[in-house]
C-alpha cells in the first residue's frame, strides 16, 4: 500500500511534467471564470488579498490581480508549477503576487487569514480531500470568501476510474496513442455539438485528456456532501456553477462560501 505522501508525490510529478512544457490558460479565460465565480455573486476582488490554493500556472493568480487584488500568494506543490507561475506573473509585471511550494494536506505554515480563499480544482487531487478543505478553510477571515471546485460524483464515476486504471497500466506508446485518438474526438465533439458556453476550463485539449485519464489520484463528490463541509466549517454555502466542463462527468462543479 502506497502511503499518502508517496500518492501526492506521483500527483505532483504528473504536474511537474505538464507545468514544465509551460502551457498555461489565457488570461482573458481566466478573469472572465473569476467574474463568473465572484463578481457576477457580488463578491468584490478589488483591494482583497487573496490565497490561491493549487496555483498551477499562475494565470489566475494574475488574474486576480488584473481584477485589482491587493495582494495575492499562491500554493502548489509541484515545483515546476512554482516556477512557471512565478514566471508568468513576472511577465505581466506582477509584484504583488507570491507563490511557494506547499502540501496542501499539511496545514499552512502562514498565521494570516485571506478575503478570499480559492482552490480551484485542486483538492480532490491530494488524497484526503476532507483534511484539506479544512485546511485550506482555515485560512478564511470571517465575513471572506472561500470557493471551491471539485469533481462531480455520477453515476459514471467508477467506470472511469477503471478506465483511469488501465490507461495508467498501459505502456507509454499505447498512452500517447489514446491521448491522440482521445483529444481528436474531443475536438470533433466541440466543432459539432459544444455550446462553447457552458465550458470555462480553458487547457489544451491533450492535458485535459491526461489529467483525466493520468491522475494517480482522483475523488469525486456530490453537491451535498460539501455542502456540509461548508456548514461543519462555518461557511454559509452557494453552489454556484453545477457543471463547468463539456461532460458531466469529468466535470468539476463550484461552491462559494462566505465564512460567518
Ligand atoms: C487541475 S490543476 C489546477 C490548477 C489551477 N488551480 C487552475 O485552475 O488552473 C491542479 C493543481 O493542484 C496541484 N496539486 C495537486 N495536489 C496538490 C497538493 N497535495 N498540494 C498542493 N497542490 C497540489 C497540482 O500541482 C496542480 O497544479
Amino acid at each position: 500500500m502506497r502511503t499518502a505522501r508517496a500518492q501526492n508525490e506521483r500527483v505532483s510529478d504528473l504536474y511537474d511534467s505538464i507545468w514544465g512544457r509551460g502551457s498555461h490558460p489565457e488570461l482573458s479565460a481566466e478573469t472572465a471564470k473569476l467574474k463568473t465565480i465572484f463578481l457576477d455573486r457580488n463578491i468584490p476582488i478589488r483591494g482583497k488579498t487573496v490565497l490561491d490554493c493549487g496555483s498551477g500556472s499562475g494565470m489566475s493568480a494574475v488574474a486576480f490581480a488584473a481584477l485589482g487584488a491587493s495582494e495575492v500568494v499562491g500554493v502548489d506543490y509541484s515545483m515546476e508549477a512554482v516556477h512557471l507561475a512565478r514566471s508568468t506573473a513576472g511577465r505581466f509585471g506582477f509584484r504583488n503576487i507570491n507563490f511557494q511550494r506547499h502540501n496542501l494536506l499539511e496545514p499552512l505554515e502562514m498565521e494570516r487569514q485571506f478575503d478570499i480563499v480559492y482552490a480551484f480544482a485542486v483538492l480532490h487531487h491530494t488524497g484526503d480531500t476532507r483534511k484539506a478543505f479544512g485546511n485550506v478553510a482555515l485560512r478564511c477571515a470571517p465575513g471572506g470568501v472561500l470557493s471551491v471546485s471539485l469533481y462531480l460524483k455520477t453515476w459514471l464515476t467508477a467506470p472511469w476510474k477503471a478506465a483511469c486504471l488501465s490507461y495508467q497500466r498501459s505502456p507509454l506508446w499505447l498512452r500517447r496513442i489514446f491521448n491522440r485518438a482521445a483529444a481528436e474526438f474531443i475536438r470533433l465533439h466541440d466543432r459539432l455539438l459544444l455550446s462553447k458556453k457552458s465550458v470555462i476550463i480553458d487547457h489544451p485539449i491533450e492535458q485535459q485528456v491526461e489529467e483525466w485519464f493520468g491522475m494517480p489520484i482522483r475523488s469525486h463528490y456530490r453537491y451535498e456532501e460539501v455542502d456540509r463541509w461548508f456548514r461543519e466549517e462555518g461557511f454559509s454555502p452557494e453552489l454556484v456553477l453545477p457543471r463547468i466542463a463539456r461532460f458531466k462527468s469529468t466535470s468539476n462543479f463550484v461552491m462559494n462560501g462566505i465564512k460567518s
